[in-house]
């Protein structure tokens, strides 16, 4: 409610748009939304094709965080679109894939992207990007091979107009949040909520880090958001970063 939208039809990224009004004062809770992006941008340097007729959109935070926690604020953005999702379309199974996507049917129905301005100590501001597929899009060729096929709200039954879906999220998004002004984040109840909402729990999965790839059950999510696996033998292991795919039994 009230919150500044700066409605582009076209831009090269939501999110260099909400980074330059941030640099320029813009509150936190500033949103940029664009009809289709130019140089729509994924995780780890990938293309996020982005025609018209998708949701592209970016909100602007300036969280009261230490950078370490700063994966709390992709988690909540994840939360907000499921639970929008479900609320409009309680049948579409729509799920967290931790850390920051959201999936439906094992297909990907959304991704996020956080980017941060921020020191060792402080967090200046956040902008955190949000793809939503609304017509199931054309495979990426950049992608194929890698990542789940995507899928649409269209497909999922969803008629509204997307200006609903925006709307959804974003009230959503400011309820996990404890609101979008700097303050103490609600941390334990957003992760009690994505833990509620995610997928593959119990299921076999492998995740890639950096640092290497883990196989195990994943168990669930630590109180700091850290996806924790359950290794063969039984130790548990808390990761912080990756790509999570289920394994085929
Ligand atoms: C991913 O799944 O890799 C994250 C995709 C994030 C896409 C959104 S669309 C709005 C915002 N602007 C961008 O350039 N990227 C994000």
């Amino acid at each position: 409610a009230g919150l500044p939208v700066h409605f582009f039809p076209v831009v090269g990224s939501t999110n260099d748009e909400a980074r330059r009004l941030a640099e320029a004062g813009a509150p936190a809770g500033t949103v940029v939304v664009a009809d289709r992006q130019t140089s729509g941008r994924g995780r780890r340097g990938r293309t996020w094709l982005s025609p018209p007729g998708g949701l592209y959109f970016s909100v602007l935070l300036r969280p009261q965080l230490e950078p370490r926690l700063v994966a709390l604020l992709s988690l909540a953005s994840a939360v907000a679109v499921t639970r929008a999702v479900q609320s409009a379309v309680p049948g579409a199974g729509a799920r967290v894939k931790w850390p920051n996507d959201v999936i439906a049917g094992g297909r990907k129905l959304a991704g996020i992207l956080a980017e941060l301005s921020a020191d060792q100590e402080t967090v200046r501001f956040a902008v955190i990007g949000i793809g939503i597929n609304v017509e199931t899009p054309e495979l990426d060729p950049a992608r194929a091979g890698g990542g789940l096929p995507p899928i649409g709200l269209r497909q999922l039954g969803w008629t509204q107009p997307r200006a609903e879906v925006l709307g959804r999220v974003l009230a959503a998004l400011h309820r996990l949040l404890g609101g979008f002004e700097p303050g103490q984040l609600p941390a334990a109840a957003l992760v009690a909520e994505a833990s509620s909402l995610l997928a593959w729990k119990g299921e076999e999965v492998e995740v890639r880090t950096p640092f290497g790839s883990w196989q195990g059950r994943l168990a669930g999510l630590a109180g700091d958001g850290a996806l924790v696996l359950e290794r063969p033998g039984g130790a548990r292991q808390s990761l912080y970063a990756g790509d999570v795919t289920l394994r085929e039994a």
